[in-house]
């Protein structure tokens, strides 16, 4: 027997190494863990794999396409979950789904074990990934199989096991991080009338409060909805992210606090830190006020609500987030051009807009004089328009008088 494990090193994963060997028949173990950009020692990562009990570890550098073919194919859509959360996470399940057929099958591994919980939006993803790609292989969730019930079980498991951790009790958030984003769920914030320790918890990020007194000015320009430059330099993905995660998260942009909607049916608290995520869709989203027409511009707003449930349950392989994809793709064909902005205290001000495709036109709206726009035209267009409601106001007004 053969068994891969997705392996983070975290609380999880640590137990599940050593769980799975006593459980199922000391099987080897082929650990995989996916770089996707977390901050990590992969040769101390290694090591704690190896003395869990894995025979070896796979570390599998994803950071690029993680980015181009994900996290910028939603960024274009303007995809998001529950309002306002940019779904990190589901970005990256996929793409490690992928990795991980891919190994097991060159591993010859007869199952894929993970570490995700029976309560939560992983394990639907990796799951439905994995299924994507194998949709035979065994998957062995151990959380939905063992009697460990919490994380307090797994600490003394892992104790009593002598598996190394490299976090206590008090620090053990579950937490989630990649290019795009880090999660941070657990503990106090549990309770949702806690206020997030932010000093302790965040990690890219500071809070608004300490974030410094003046501006930082930063412009992000796009071609055909896709990120290229940075303050006018041309840079590849990964600095790309890298360069404004580190300027939003300076200046405390992009966290999130939210109680989000499971896909499971229950609500959870977590607070998230996007800072680089945060600059791009709004700059994006700018970009396409101006180079995007009326009625594509509304009928996409309502594609990004249904693109962003599709991509947090899970569903990012199915015909219809293709489908909705090749319809985001045809609209950024004008999505090109560069938006200034100013990052302060968590806040984004925007300074300008510029695109050699933009649809703004100056002279037609403005206030002063203009030679193409005939206000006469108005009064016929404004007659027709409300003509409906004129026919069914005399209606009513004849139907009172009967
Ligand atoms: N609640 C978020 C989501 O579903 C974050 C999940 C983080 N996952 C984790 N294993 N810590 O996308
Ligand atoms: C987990 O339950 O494993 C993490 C949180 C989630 O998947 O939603």
């Amino acid at each position: 027997k053969k068994i891969l494990v997705a392996y983070s090193g975290g609380l999880d994963t640590s137990v599940i190494v050593h769980w799975l060997k006593a459980n199922y028949n000391n099987p080897e173990i082929i650990a995989m863990n996916a770089d996707v950009g977390q901050d990590e020692d992969f040769d101390a990562l290694e090591d704690k794999a190896l003395k869990s009990g894995a025979a070896k570890l796979y570390v599998e550098d994803l950071r690029e396409e993680f980015l181009t073919d994900f996290v910028w194919q939603a960024l274009k859509a303007n995809a998001k979950y529950d309002g306002n959360y940019l779904m990190g996470t589901a970005y990256a399940r996929p793409l490690m789904s992928k990795r991980m057929v891919e190994i097991a099958h060159e591993e010859g591994c007869d199952a894929i074990a993970h570490g995700c919980t029976g309560k939560g939006n992983d394990q639907v993803r990796f799951e439905l990934g994995i299924r994507e790609f194998d949709p035979n292989i065994t998957i062995i969730a151990p959380w939905r199989e063992w009697d460990l019930k919490s994380r307090e079980d797994e600490f003394q498991y892992a104790e009593s096991h002598g598996i190394p951790l490299k976090f206590t009790r008090e620090e053990g958030y579950s937490e989630d991080e990649n290019l795009f984003h880090i999660s941070h769920e657990g503990l106090d914030l549990e309770d949702p009338t806690n206020k997030p320790d932010y000093d302790n918890l965040l990690s890219v990020s500071v809070a608004p409060q300490k974030a410094p007194d003046t501006e930082t000015k930063v412009s992000v320009s796009f071609e055909k909805g896709i990120p290229t430059a940075v303050d006018g330099e041309k840079l590849d993905p990964i600095p790309l992210m890298q360069k404004l995660n580190k300027i939003g998260g300076e200046n405390a942009v992009g966290l999130l606090d939210i109680v989000e909607n499971r896909l499971v049916g229950m609500k959870s608290r977590g607070v998230y830190e996007t800072p680089g995520g945060e600059v791009l869709y709004h700059a994006h989203n700018k970009l396409e006020e101006m180079t995007i027409d009326r009625d594509t511009f509304h009928f996409k707003q309502h594609v990004a609500i249904k693109y962003g449930e599709l991509v947090y349950n899970g569903l990012w392989y199915s015909p219809l987030r293709k489908s909705l994809q090749a319809f985001v793709d045809y609209t950024q064909e004008n999505v090109t051009g560069t938006v200034e902005m100013e990052l302060y205290k968590g806040n984004i001000i925007d300074v300008s807009v510029t695109s050699p495709y933009t649809l703004y036109s100056e002279e037609l709206a403005s206030f002063e004089e203009d030679d193409i726009y005939e206000q006469n035209d108005a009064e016929g267009f404004i007659k027709l328009f409300g003509l409906g409601q004129t026919t069914r106001v005399i209606a009513e007004q004849s139907w009172k008088e009967e």
